[in-house]
């Protein structure tokens, strides 16, 4: 079946002249020459009467459709500090187009009263991907949710209500894509009942929009020059339920998937402990030595492809947060003719360069300190990492106890009881199966079964650093890997045997030695110098990971196949915010398609 490609952002168009911020596209400016920033919190911030909202303390979703610098974003913020409001904010917004950081930058220089907030903007500036940005600031009481991509594809994929929305764009003459119709009844599918709406144009297509897709609109007094601007309330919708309690989690398995969503959990409050049955961490695939983060894309636009470059955004940012890269880079070569034509369409898609570059054998030899005779695509972001230390800062003041192999769970959602073989007894409200390659057994303690599923084991070499691929200085993919030298010891991987045996074995070795690159074997030294460890992973039929809720109480973090390193974090996250009652950053189209039940859902 033909999908259609990814779609790109389109060129940074935002261009500063004379202190004044312009859409070279749009041929508009960002903000009010009379006071961007008292626009913003006039038009804004007053029109939609924020400081009422936050006096309550009440957890509050604001909803935009236009981020570009950030201002009124900065500007919540600042009215949060100013009103030593409590409320926990979700700010979800909307950019086709992201003007680069530098550019920013200068644009907000001028607001000194912003300068501390917009320092924490800057800082974690996203890079330029579509998809879900995940930032946090004022120390996790605001929670930034920013979609890159057109807000006429991006808003029909997510699912919130809003009790707030900022209708912000360039003026609906020159930007009538994001005032249509479809947009005003996107807003207001996303929004709750009496969402307060503002926005700076009185357009009477604006107008009649909005009031088609269920908005009271009334004109107030505008900012600066203009006469008037809109405010509007949603009497329709549902009030959705607002207190979202901490709850007590038991998180069944400590590998990667299980410390991403128990650190999350405790994050937002919850109650966590980790139980794993091993003795010691790292029992399972998470406690390879050494693993490479990458994104996995593809030639149409699949979930797959869309959810790899978030989640690698998001985990490169965390990566680089504690210092935890071992290497730099990741070189995904031609390894043979099918894997040549993918990549080269890939490349023709046009990823942003610090994505992915398709790069000649030359380049990549020079790239990587390799003799390498294919071409390939270079990951800039992508990173070799020790996934033990990855998962212990994810989760690095959650309670993980060993020897703690659950063998019976009764009870239901809110009250479970969970015995370990030990004896060991916990209770808790919520449970979550992150148990990898062992799920399955896990499932029938609550009576699931998700249908067909692939054990498979893979073995790790772990080679010396005499061998003549020692001067390897970024990490090679193919339909195996090699690392560079990680203190000492470079490693290769990994089969896929479908026995799902453990042992490690010189069949093992010879297997990731045949998988190199030809021009690369009599690099290697002789196997049976090499050391090993086999572990095993899990995946269902459409090579998605499972991912949310099972059953009542029950919810799932596993099947992450080859691509847990880069996928554990955000997904993590996002199960601990649907689990406690916050809106998850990956959108809502990516979490059905991870949703363990899904298989179920397309029989129907
Ligand atoms: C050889 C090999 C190489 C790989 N290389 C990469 C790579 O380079 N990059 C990448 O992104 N991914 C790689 N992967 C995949 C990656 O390792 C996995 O996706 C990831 O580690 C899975 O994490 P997890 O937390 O789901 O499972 P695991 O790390 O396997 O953790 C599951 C945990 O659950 C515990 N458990 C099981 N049953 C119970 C129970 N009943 N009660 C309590 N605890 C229980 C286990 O003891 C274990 O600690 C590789 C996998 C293999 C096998
Ligand atoms: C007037 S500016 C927004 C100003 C912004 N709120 C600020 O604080 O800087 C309008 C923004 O809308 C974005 N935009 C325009 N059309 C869009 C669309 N269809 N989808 C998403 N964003 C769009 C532009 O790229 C631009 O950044």
């Amino acid at each position: 079946m033909f999908q259609p490609p990814l779609p790109q952002l389109p060129p940074e168009d935002a261009v500063l002249t004379d202190g004044v911020l312009r859409s070279s596209r749009f041929g508009d400016i960002y903000f009010s020459t009379d006071g961007g920033l008292a626009e913003t919190q006039h038009v804004f911030i007053n029109g939609t009467r924020l400081s009422d909202r936050l006096a309550t303390g009440e957890p509050l979703i604001i909803a935009e459709t236009g981020f570009g610098t950030g201002l009124n974003f900065l500007a919540v913020c600042a009215e949060v500090l100013r009103t030593n409001s409590k409320s926990k904010i979700d700010y979800i917004s909307v950019e086709g187009c992201p003007p680069s950081k530098e550019v920013v930058a200068q644009a907000l220089s001028g607001f000194s009263e912003l300068v501390d907030l917009c320092n924490d903007l800057l800082q974690q500036w996203p890079r330029r991907w579509l998809g879900v940005h995940h930032l946090s600031f004022l120390n996790g009481q605001i929670d930034l949710h920013l979609h890159y991509g057109q807000a006429e594809q991006v808003l029909p994929t997510l699912d919130f209500s809003a009790d707030i929305w900022f209708m912000d764009g360039f003026s609906p003459a020159k930007n009538p894509d994001l005032w249509s119709g479809q947009i005003c009844q996107q807003i207001a599918r996303l929004s709750a009942h009496q969402a307060s709406l503002a926005t700076f144009t009185v357009a009477a297509a604006v107008r009649t929009a909005l009031a088609q897709a269920g908005f009271t609109v009334q004109k107030a007094a505008g900012f600066g020059r203009k006469r008037d601007m809109l405010t509007a309330s949603y009497d329709k919708g549902f009030a959705h339920a607002k207190a979202v309690s901490p709850c007590s989690v038991l998180v069944i398995g400590g590998g990667i998937a299980g410390c991403a969503v128990a650190g999350s959990l405790q994050a937002l409050g919850a109650e966590v402990t980790i139980l794993d049955a091993a003795d010691q961490p790292g029992a399972g695939a998470s406690g390879n030595p050494a693993g490479i983060v990458v994104p996995f894309l593809t030639v149409g636009d699949m979930i797959s492809s869309r959810l790899s470059i978030s989640c690698l955004a998001d985990t490169r940012k965390f990566l680089d947060a504690y210092q935890l890269i071992l290497s730099d880079g990741v070189v995904s070569l031609d390894h043979d003719d099918r894997k040549t034509s993918r990549q080269k369409k890939l490349a023709e898609q046009g990823f942003p360069a610090d994505l992915a570059v398709y790069k000649d054998a030359a380049e990549l030899s020079a790239l990587t300190g390799l003799p390498l005779s294919r071409s390939g695509l270079y990951f800039e972001t992508g990173a070799v990492i020790c996934p033990q230390k990855f998962a212990q800062h994810l989760a690095a003041s959650v309670p993980r106890l060993y020897s703690a192999k659950l063998v019976s769970v009764s009870g239901q959602a809110g009250d479970w009881l969970a015995q370990c073989e030990d004896g060991r007894r916990f209770t808790a409200d919520h449970l979550v199966f992150c148990s990898g390659a062992d799920l399955p057994s896990l499932l029938q303690l609550v009576n699931q079964d998700l249908g067909p599923y692939q054990v498979t084991s893979g073995q790790l070499s772990d080679l010396p650093s005499t061998t003549s691929l020692a001067p390897s200085r970024i990490a090679l993919n193919y339909s195996g890997y090699l690392t560079p030298v990680i203190e000492g010891r470079q490693y290769l991987g990994a089969g896929f045997d479908p026995t799902g045996d453990t042992a490690v074995t010189a069949a093992g070795h010879l297997h990731n030695l045949e998988l190199m690159p030809s021009e690369l074997r009599d690099l290697a030294g002789d196997p049976a110098a090499w050391r090993g460890r086999t572990s095993r992973r899990l995946a269902y039929p459409d090579r998605l990971p499972l991912a949310g809720p099972l059953m009542p109480g029950v919810s799932v973090v596993s099947a992450l196949g080859a691509r847990g390193l880069t996928l554990a974090s955000l997904i993590g996250k996002s199960v601990a915010r649907q689990i406690t009652g916050h809106v998850p950053p990956l959108p809502y189209q990516i979490m059905s398609g991870l949703n363990p039940q899904r298989f179920f859902e397309k029989k129907l």
